[in-house]
């Protein structure tokens, strides 16, 4: 069998991942339970949901796996949920900031409520989680943060204010964290990745088949084709391998990097 990435690579890192319990987190989940890291996984099913996810995820892969719920808009409840993950699994050397929504509207229609859940969840709770989590890592001397962020980290797209503000901010906030632990072990990186099939395109599929009176499918590919010089959505998994190599040892003078998984999206 291969060695190296494919197997024991993450044996024993301890791992909090944000929004895990579908999409792309559940993917980042796979993989690193899948090179030995024990997790939790967190999001907003029920707590019957969760714990049966970890437990199948555990059994799967011979891990420890916890579910933990919390709402990433309560400052207090992303505090808790970073503290009972160290306690779950006795420390924490991997966060992945994964959790997100999305709502579009052209500016000078887009709620304030909306504007404001978004920069939450998005951008605030990232900080939020950072911040819990970096004290023990300082003091252990090892830490690997990732933030999903997105192409709309980078480059801006029409009736995503909300979006493409957090995504950019957290894009910055990926910099500042990587320079202020750059000798503590601590690596800290941006994921960015373009269209993604998961069920946060779903509702912009639909919405576009809607409006144009078209198939889903073709709905995707227009969607895929009007920014993307490749015509593919990338598979989850892929963005779960990438946050599993910035966590090995491999990765261990990468960081502060924005990187891009896009389809050559921002490359033109
Ligand atoms: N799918 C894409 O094309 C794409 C592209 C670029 C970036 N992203 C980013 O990837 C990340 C994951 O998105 P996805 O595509 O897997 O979507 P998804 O909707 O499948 O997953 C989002 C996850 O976030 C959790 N979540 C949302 N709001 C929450 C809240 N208030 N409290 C707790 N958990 C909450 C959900 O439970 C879910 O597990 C997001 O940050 C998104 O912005 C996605």
């Amino acid at each position: 069998m291969q060695q190296g990435l494919q197997t024991s690579c993450l044996t024993g890192r301890r791992a909090l991942v944000t929004g895990s319990t579908s999409g792309i987190g559940l993917a980042i989940a796979e993989s690193l339970a899948q090179a030995g890291a024990n997790l939790v996984v967190h999001g907003l099913v029920d707590a019957e949901e969760g714990q049966a996810l970890a437990q199948s995820l555990a059994e799967k892969y011979k891990v420890d796996c916890h579910f933990l719920p919390g709402d990433m808009s309560d400052a207090t409840a992303i505090e808790q949920l970073v503290q009972n993950a160290q306690i779950a699994l006795g420390g924490l050397d991997i966060l992945v900031n994964n959790a997100g929504v999305q709502f579009t509207a052209r500016t000078e229609n887009f709620p304030l409520d909306r504007w404001q859940s978004v920069l939450d969840i998005n951008l605030s709770a990232c900080f939020i989680a950072i911040r819990a989590a970096l004290p023990a890592m300082q003091a252990q001397g090892f830490g690997r943060i990732v933030n999903i962020a997105s192409v709309h980290g980078l480059v801006a797209s029409i009736e995503k204010a909300a979006y493409v503000a957090a995504k950019h901010g957290l894009v910055g906030l990926t910099k500042v964290v990587a320079l202020e632990n750059a000798n503590a072990g601590i690596t800290c990186n941006a994921i960015c990745p373009g269209w993604v099939d998961t069920a946060i395109v779903a509702k912009q599929v639909a919405a576009r088949a809607s409006r144009e009176n078209i198939t889903e499918a073709c709905a995707q590919r227009a969607l895929v084709q009007d920014k993307q010089p490749m015509i593919r959505m990338t598979a989850p998994s892929a963005i779960g391998d990438l946050v599993r190599f910035l966590c090995t040892d491999s990765g261990q003078t990468l960081t502060g990097t924005a990187l891009p998984v896009d389809g050559g999206w921002t490359a033109q």
